[in-house]
């Protein structure tokens, strides 16, 4: 999103915001935050397909839990400290959205899902929603420059 200097919104705010706080270090834990939570969703999908008894140790279950409460607490450090709200960029809104169904899917691919095709079926759809996420996350556009 271009602003009233003519900036890209992100990399130029990221380099001159308060001196205290170091956004681009906030940033890079926020993407390997993201790169594993997504490393771990599809090692713990596999598990599932193979129905590895893996996938119920008790360190599988906890700790998904722990990155992704510190990837949210990132990503909403960075949206508030950064001034990037989903009213005014609707790409952070449909972030929002697509990680909420992300969230949604891929607990019944590896929970809640009753047979095994319903699992595998959402497994699919998690995985395709977690690359549209990356891809909005990127590209700063929900249209992903398609539209
Ligand atoms: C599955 C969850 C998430 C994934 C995979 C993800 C992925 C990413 C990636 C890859 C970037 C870096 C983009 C770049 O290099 O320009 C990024 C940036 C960002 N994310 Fe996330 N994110 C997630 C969750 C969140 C959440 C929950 C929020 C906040 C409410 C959030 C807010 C942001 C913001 C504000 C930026 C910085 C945008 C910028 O100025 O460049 N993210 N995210």
């Amino acid at each position: 999103m271009k602003r009233t200097d003519g900036r890209e919104h992100g990399e130029s705010d990221l380099m001159e915001s308060t001196a205290t706080i170091s956004w681009p270090l906030i940033k890079q834990l926020h993407v390997a935050l993201a790169l594993l939570t997504a490393c771990s969703f599809c090692l713990r999908g596999y598990w599932m397909l193979a129905r590895s008894p893996r996938l119920d140790a008790p360190w599988v279950r906890r700790l998904p839990h722990v990155v992704d409460a510190l990837l949210l607490a990132t990503g909403i450090a960075m949206a508030i400290g950064l001034s990037i709200s989903p009213h005014a960029h609707s790409w952070l809104a449909i972030k929002l959205l697509a990680i909420v169904a992300y969230v949604v899917t891929g607990s019944i691919a590896l929970k809640r899902g009753r047979t095994y095709r319903q699992r595998a079926a959402a497994l699919a759809v998690s995985l395709l929603l977690l690359a549209y996420i990356f891809a909005v996350a990127l590209h700063h556009d929900a249209g992903l420059g398609l539209a």
